[in-house]
């Protein structure tokens, strides 16, 4: 279906976020809608989607005219979203989570729940998903949910496929089978919006980009004509660094060291250390049981063996709670699931991990909260217009760094960090490196689990692999390389 956007404008209260978008997309094309993190390209998407209402401007759907007042209604006419937020219901099993936004019946009949299941089974097999369409969509880790939803937009017949950060938990292998499934479907003519922070993605799926950029649209044209460094200057208006940014620091006295953890589902026989002032990565695919290794290090999940040392005494972690006192702080994989407070605002968002470090005989202190955010809202760029609006207010990039902010306030002497830069604009990413370095030289020790090469290979001072719930191997920063990360992460032997 070819698309066309006409002089749309859209303001919340003050916030004029989109000025005067006007540009279209053909039937048949991968279009990459590109922007710093609060530019407005959800905004835009969710007007297409029938969520928002312009204040000003049309939406043209094959030349006629399309004005939604309710999400129905885009649906209806075969455009599909994949929210930036995962949009699943956890107590629902896949297969019904399936078939969700479509309608239940087919003529006067009810599809019964078989042909549900195996409509689902038929597209994980093409998509080589390794799940039972039966399980509930609460077991699952965030990153195979993000599959499911895309594999619900393609189930849809829709023909138009709009894809808000599909990919921001996925390893490159998924990323792999997504691609190919979005050019299986521009092979039938299906339109798709692809919304990415990932450049490299962009260039490699995308046939056409638009930029926005404060509310304008200030560039557009053909994906092969421009390189990934380009297009990061079109997006924040000045050249983006991307060099190597590991500092050799005096390795300072052994902070966290585990001995062989073990939890008998998700990883076994863990044993690592982290000292003073390193940067240490873990990285793997998908199951290599990372996340989960650090949430129960964190006292989300009971350890059912080995022992963790803090300083060279063993210490027992049963809450988050006892994590914090001791002075870990763990930024989740999935922000929306697992990091933010959706019925908090922004500033109670930022402090709620600090609130106890802070307190006068047990009085909140409102202020040095206050204080704190507006510094970390200067450091990380945050766009926001009030510390006491809802934090779902924020645009995606901003409420990581809302996360990261309220991590932070807790003066860590550990930071784990989970996919930390989940959703962050190419710019920004740069300043949380900056902060996570200047940390690093005041002496805290950082784990960083990442599924981007790029960023274990620019960040850290050596990295873990993990493969199956094992530690596969470790490489020291001189060893590093894309290729011996793969190898390891695919369960062979480093050859360095
Ligand atoms: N429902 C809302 N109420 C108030 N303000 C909003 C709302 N939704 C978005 N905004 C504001 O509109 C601006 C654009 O947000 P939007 O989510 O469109 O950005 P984005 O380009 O998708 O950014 P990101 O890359 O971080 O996802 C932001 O300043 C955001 O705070
Ligand atoms: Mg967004």
């Amino acid at each position: 279906m070819h698309i066309a956007f006409q002089n749309i404008q859209k303001s919340f209260g003050k916030n004029h976020v989109l000025k005067d978008i006007s540009f279209s997309i053909k039937e048949g094309e991968i279009c990459a809608l590109l922007g710093e993190n609060g530019a407005g390209k959800s905004t835009l998407m969710n007007i297409l989607g029938g969520i928002h209402r312009p204040d000003a401007g049309s939406i043209y759907a094959d030349g006629k005219e399309v004005r939604f007042t309710a999400p129905e209604q885009s649906i209806k006419l075969g455009i599909s979203f994949i929210h930036q937020e995962l949009n699943l219901i956890n107590d629902l099993p896949i297969y019904e989570n399936m078939f969700l936004e479509r309608d239940y019946t087919k003529g006067f009949r009810r599809v019964p729940h078989q042909e549900m299941i195996q409509e689902t089974k038929a597209i994980f097999e093409r998509m080589q998903v390794d799940l039972d369409p039966r399980t509930l969509v609460k077991d699952l880790d965030s990153s195979y949910k993000q599959i499911i939803e895309i594999c619900r937009a393609i189930t849809m017949h829709a023909s138009v496929i709009i894809m808000d950060e599909p990919t921001t938990s996925l390893t490159d292998s998924e990323i792999e089978r997504v691609f190919s499934m979005m050019r299986h479907l521009r092979d039938q003519q299906v339109s798709i919006i692809f919304i990415s922070h990932k450049l490299k993605e962009v260039i490699e799926v995308c046939d056409t980009y638009t930029v926005l950029r404060d509310g304008n649209l200030v560039s557009q044209g053909q994906v092969s004509d421009v390189t990934t460094k380009e297009l990061a200057r079109f997006m924040v208006g000045y050249d983006v660094r991307t060099d190597q940014l590991i500092q050799q620091r005096e390795r300072g006295k052994e902070i966290l060291r585990a001995d062989k953890l073990t939890d008998a589902a998700a990883f076994s026989n863990v044993s690592f250390s982290v000292h003073q002032g390193e940067v240490v990565g873990f990285t793997g695919l998908l199951g290599d049981g990372r996340s989960e290794l650090f949430q129960s290090i964190f006292g989300a999940h009971d350890i059912s063996s080995g022992k963790l040392f803090l300083y060279g005494k063993e210490i027992h972690i049963h809450t988050t709670m006892d994590a914090i006192k001791h002075g870990i702080a763990y930024l989740p994989r999935n922000r929306k699931e697992n990091a933010i407070i959706k019925d908090m605002d922004i500033l109670e968002n930022s402090a709620i991990a600090s609130w106890k470090r802070h307190a006068k005989w047990g009085v909140i202190q409102h202020s040095i909260h206050k204080e704190k955010l507006e510094v970390f809202q200067k450091q990380l760029k945050i766009r926001m217009t009030n510390a006491s609006n809802n934090i779902l207010n924020l645009s995606g990039g901003n409420q990581q760094k809302i996360v990261l902010a309220k991590w932070l306030s807790t003066d860590p002497r550990i930071l784990i960090l989970d996919n930390p830069t989940q959703g962050v604009d190419v710019g920004a990413k740069e300043d949380m490196y900056d902060i996570i370095l200047r940390l690093a030289d005041k002496g805290v020790g950082i784990i960083i689990l990442s599924s981007e090469a790029n960023e274990i290979l620019r960040l850290c001072n050596r990295t873990y692999v993990m493969y199956h719930g094992r530690l596969q191997g470790e490489l020291k920063a001189e060893d590093m390389n894309e290729q011996a990360i793969m190898e390891l992460a695919t369960g062979g032997d480093a050859f360095i």
